[in-house]
């Protein structure tokens, strides 16, 4: 075919050399018209595919580019059905229309068939160059906007006291051991009203999301570094505001960009809740990975948490989404319930179980530190680590690159 590759495509001045592997499909007439003249520098992977407006895009061109150019006459039926044919078979595909002149309620119509941006025929090369740059520059960070985002692990409880907020400061710190790429793991105290992660692990600073949630605008990297507070073992501790705030005044945007942008930031993102579901806290929940639900051996323990999974399902968060982890498993002699009871009756999977350990846990607690930093044995560290050590394996970390 009459393909022709051309290595030399880049501006001459500004020395944008973002293109490569840029595919442009054409009706030979306008793809022989380009004007390359201008292009001086080297950039590699352009390759001009003269074809007619309405016979299908080569797939194997098409799959190995990093965007295409398409010709499209917006008034020809089977233009329009190989751009939708494209869009289908290869969705991640950036695409930059090219048409004689388009309006903007064709622009517009052509933006909800998948394209990405326009230019217009006969080709310039400064705009076809200008405009491939912008919509690669978009996509790249589209792509590793998704991929930065850090798993997060919501733990909430059953009942009051059954040691969601000490499973969740150790989870925390038991992910904080594993992590090697200097980006830590953040914990967020939800509990905005009696939070007490901040006191169970001693962290050191000042700050709390309620610094966070006046930001506004200035939301960014920054202040999220400067509000966290430092506690041991990798740990960023999110901690709740000082002064007892409503609830309700929580606004359910701010606090979900809030949650992402600490989420670009670290390796993994641990959430503590508060005893009460409200929209916000709701949605927080949403937009876990996955999310702990911590019983114990009890019937009071196993109704509140079918109460609690019934509320979660009317919002979608449904199945394996949410798994138990059963606190005080300690094993005694004439047990009435034991772990196969509590999956059964709650139809959700166990992640994992976690001993009883007193009075190791209150007594580390009480001077604000981790069980391993005055127990060396605790089981009750063992058996989080081994929860983060099935959460690892499940989800990579995210953060930063
Ligand atoms: N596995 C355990 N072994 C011993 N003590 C525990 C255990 N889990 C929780 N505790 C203690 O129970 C109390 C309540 O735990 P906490 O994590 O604050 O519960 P929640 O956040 O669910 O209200 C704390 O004093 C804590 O030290
Ligand atoms: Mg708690």
């Amino acid at each position: 075919m009459g393909t022709q590759e051309y290595t030399q495509f880049s501006r001459k001045e500004s020395g944008v050399l973002t293109c490569a592997n840029v595919l442009i499909v054409a009706s030979p007439a306008h793809a022989g018209a380009i004007d390359w003249n201008e292009s001086s520098d080297a950039l590699p992977g352009l390759v001009v595919l003269p074809c007619e407006n309405t016979a299908a895009v080569p797939l194997d061109a098409a799959s190995v580019a990093s965007l295409i150019v398409l010709e499209i006459d917006p008034h020809n039926r089977r233009s329009m059905d190989r751009l939708g044919e494209l869009k289908r078979k290869l969705p991640n595909l950036p695409v930059v229309a090219a048409l004689p002149d388009a309006s903007v309620a064709l622009v517009r119509m052509l933006v909800r068939e998948g394209v990405d941006d326009v230019v217009s025929l006969p080709f310039k090369f400064e705009e076809l160059l200008e405009t491939a740059a912008d919509v690669m520059a978009q996509h790249k960070s589209r792509r590793h906007g998704a991929v930065r985002l850090a798993p997060m692990f919501a733990v909430v409880r059953s009942i009051g006291g059954c040691g969601a907020t000490s499973i969740a400061t150790h989870l925390a710190a038991a992910l904080g051991e594993r992590d090697t790429s200097g980006r830590g793991v953040a914990i967020i105290d939800l509990d905005l009203q009696f939070g007490a992660v901040a006191d169970y692990t001693a962290a050191t600073g000042r700050g709390s999301i309620a610094d966070l949630m006046a930001a506004d605008e200035r939301l960014d990297e920054e202040l999220v570094r400067s509000v966290a507070r430092t506690g041991a073992d990798n740990v960023h501790v999110f901690a709740a505001p000082d002064a007892i705030m409503p609830l309700e005044s929580v606004d359910t945007d701010r606090m979900l960009r809030l949650i992402e942008v600490i989420r670009h930031q670290y390796s993994y993102v641990v959430l503590d809740l508060p005893a009460n579901w409200t929209n916000w806290s709701l949605s927080a929940l949403t937009a876990a990975s996955q999310v702990l639900m911590v019983v114990e051996l009890s019937v009071g323990s196993l109704r509140q948490a079918r109460r609690r999974l019934d509320l979660f399902s009317s919002v979608g968060i449904e199945g394996d989404d949410v798994q138990l982890v059963v606190n005080r498993s300690e094993r005694r002699m004439f047990r009435t319930i034991d772990v196969g009871d509590a999956t059964e009756t709650l139809g959700r999977p166990v992640l994992g179980s976690v001993s009883l350990d007193e009075p190791t846990v209150s007594t580390a607690q009480d001077q604000g530190l981790l069980v391993h930093q005055i127990s060396r044995k605790s089981r009750f560290q063992v058996d989080v680590r081994a929860i983060a050590e099935t959460l690892a394996a499940r989800f990579a970390p995210g953060g930063l690159a």
